[in-house]
């Protein structure tokens, strides 16, 4: 099965963004490491990250064409992005939401909402980068009838 890892802006720099938060794992890193899992899983896994809301838009609008399941991480999109709330809302197959730090335990109230919660069948937060691992564990799970 086809997943799609998308990961939205600023997460290119993991590695060298604020590690303290984020982690010493470079996206390249992470992007192996998912492919790897997804292999592990049965999982076709191809993961992409943009700085640029249109592009993720239209990738999620693809997905959504397709029929393809979605692990995303929308970054700060998450908080206020309705662009990126309604391309989640037209998704068919199922999506995992995934942010490597907790950001309802973070100080900066803004980031304590998502818009794309409602549209997720589950959120994995503060786990790092194992917790694209976990959100791939949880696409690849047969579903319950
Ligand atoms: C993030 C959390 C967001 O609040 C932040 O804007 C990010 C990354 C995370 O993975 O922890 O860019 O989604």
């Amino acid at each position: 099965m086809k997943v799609l890892v998308l990961n939205g802006p600023n997460l290119g720099r993991l590695g060298r963004r604020q590690p303290e938060i984020y982690g010493t794992t470079t996206h390249a890193d992470l992007a192996r490491s998912c492919v790897a899992w997804g292999a592990d899983l049965g999982l076709d896994v191809e993961v992409r990250q943009t700085n640029h809301e249109g592009v993720m838009v239209d990738w999620l609008n693809a997905a959504a064409d397709d029929a393809v399941p979605v692990v995303l991480n929308a970054a700060a999109w998450t908080h206020y992005s309705y662009a990126v709330h309604d391309a989640c809302a037209q998704l068919v197959a199922p999506l995992v939401e995934v942010h490597l730090s907790d950001p309802e335990t973070r100080p900066e109230t803004w980031r304590h909402h998502s818009v794309v919660t409602p549209y997720a069948a589950t959120v994995v937060k503060g786990r790092g980068v194992d917790g694209y691992r976990e959100a791939l564990e949880f696409v690849a799970r047969p579903s319950p009838l």
